[in-house]
């Protein structure tokens, strides 16, 4: 049998879990916020046209900060046309996604939508075809005290509109190529500092995020992370990274141990903020906001990326399994055991589109990838705790051999003990011993995500397919748990 042990010690922490990583993204993008949250004709819809059926499903996965309205969109979005009278505002050819834009969803519905549901909202700026004025308006129109034109729109549309911003991103991938309005880094980090600049003007409460580089197979990486930190200077307070993981190869072993990269891009990304902070001369680092992370590649590919003018389209919208789920898990282990400079993550994204939550119609179905992010919920208050790893490997193609067991561990200020752990191997089992310095354990609750099959997928004719299910681990100084092959586990023990 392969044995692995997670040695912890209660005084050996990484820093506290910022509630910020469990966070989502809402964009104008297929069918993510048209009958993906808001649906006016739907049965399920609210008084304020919102699907009550999608928000009760996401409320069960309790995000923390919500980014919007972009992502790509983003870049050729003007915050305007969707503000004031809901009738006057402009219907829009879109070209992130070459949609048709209605606008009939806007700052005061999301901001709103925010208040409702208890997000707290991150806003990214458009930098693309967007202007620095633009941006540091919007955040005059959202968070603006002073009796002005611009608050007075705020205050004239067709909702309250009262939830601050606190976090805006300047710009979406900016060093893509297929971003609207892609530009060398130089020329970003100017256009991002006067943004910056006007913004903190305006509201200096708020936080900023510098655009980084999108995907890590791109050259620029790392150097243009570098030179936009550079030049936004003291203004950045994050920078963004963003990573999709996918199974281009159907090589289940390889992708089950892909939590690896993450963990990597991180330490790449934080030698560069602290670089550039060192450079500085300043004691003030930025830190990671991990805002966009996933799984995605099925429908990564022009014909599902493109629109050609429908409304509201079938974008993206990947059907998961039970091997996603597991490197979900170890997206978000990752962030937890990297608490001391992660500070904020989005799953992208929430609803239809690369999301845990699918509609179809009247009807609702909770991927598998959304049963891992329900594990986290109720077990992610406290201080993430250094793991010594003990044990079994498995072999990666691209890591060499790494820990049959990926885990994380939180501990909390009323003394119990989150663990997560994936066992990373196909085909074999694994007994997993928790060690806390010697303190005694006792098992409050244990639930395990697992199916033979890992290529299980959650479906509308097979919806329960991907389940978690209750476990059963040992109580003592030493607790054992067996994890069978690909599986998920989240346990909360109390500590004496
Ligand atoms: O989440 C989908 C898209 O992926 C986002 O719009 C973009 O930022 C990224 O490339």
């Amino acid at each position: 049998m392969n044995k692995a042990t997670f040695n912890l010690h209660p005084r050996h922490h990484a820093g506290p879990v910022d509630p910020r990583i469990f966070g989502g993204f809402l964009e104008h993008m297929g069918r993510a916020v048209y009958e993906g949250v808001y649906d006016p004709s739907s049965v399920h819809a609210d008084e304020y046209g919102c699907r009550s059926d999608v928000l009760a499903a996401l409320a069960e996965l309790d995000f923390t900060v919500m980014r919007y309205p972009g992502g790509n969109f983003v870049s050729n979005y003007h915050w305007r046309d969707g503000v004031g009278p809901v009738d006057t505002r402009p219907t829009r050819r879109e070209l992130a996604w070459g949609t048709i834009e209605p606008n009939t969803f806007g700052t005061n519905e999301f901001l709103d939508l925010c208040q409702r549901t208890g997000w707290s909202p991150m806003f990214a700026v458009n930098l693309g075809t967007g202007s620095p004025e633009e941006a540091a308006d919007w955040v005059e129109y959202t968070n603006g005290s002073l009796v002005t034109d611009i608050t007075g729109e705020r205050e004239s549309g067709s909702t309250s509109g009262t939830t601050k911003v606190p976090l805006w991103c300047l710009g979406n991938e900016m060093d893509g190529p297929w971003q609207i309005g892609h530009m060398p880094a130089s020329e970003y980090g100017t256009k991002a500092r006067q943004a910056a600049h006007m913004m903190k003007l305006v509201d200096p409460s708020i936080e900023l995020v510098v655009s980084g580089t999108s995907l890590p197979d791109n050259p620029t990486y790392l150097d243009w992370d570098r030179e936009a930190l550079e030049a936004v200077g003291g203004f950045a307070d994050y920078l963004s990274t963003h990573r999709y993981l996918d199974n281009w190869s159907n090589d289940t072993a390889a992708f089950l141990t892909s939590g690896v990269a993450v963990d990597r891009q991180i330490a790449e990304i934080d030698a560069v903020c602290r670089y550039v902070a060192a450079r500085r001369r300043s004691s003030r680092r930025p830190y990671i906001a991990f805002d966009e992370w996933n799984v995605w590649y099925r429908t990564r590919n022009r014909s599902g990326m493109w629109a050609d003018g429908t409304f509201p389209a079938h974008l993206v919208e990947e059907v998961y399994d039970l091997q996603d789920a597991l490197v979900c898990a170890q997206f978000l282990m990752s962030f937890i055991r990297n608490a001391d400079v992660v500070k904020i993550a989005n799953i992208a994204q929430i609803v239809n589109v690369i999301a845990p939550v699918l509609t179809s119609g009247d009807n609702l179905l909770r991927q598998s990838i959304f049963e891992a992010l329900s594990m986290f919920v109720g077990r992610r208050n406290g201080t993430s705790l250094y793991m010594g790893y003990d044990g079994s490997l498995v072999p990666s193609p691209d890591f060499g051999d790494v820990a049959m067991v990926d885990g994380a561990a939180i501990l909390s200020d009323d003394h119990e003990l989150h663990i997560y752990a994936v066992n990373r191997s196909v085909d074999e089992s694994v007994d997993l011993q928790v060690n806390l310095s010697g303190g005694h354990l006792e098992t409050l609750s244990v639930e395990l995500l697992h199916h033979s099959d890992p290529t299980t997928q959650n479906t509308w004719d097979n919806p329960d397919a991907v389940r978690r299910v209750s476990g059963e681990m040992s109580n003592g100084p030493q607790p054992v748990v067996t994890l069978p092959p690909h599986s998920f586990l989240a346990a909360t023990l109390s500590v004496s």
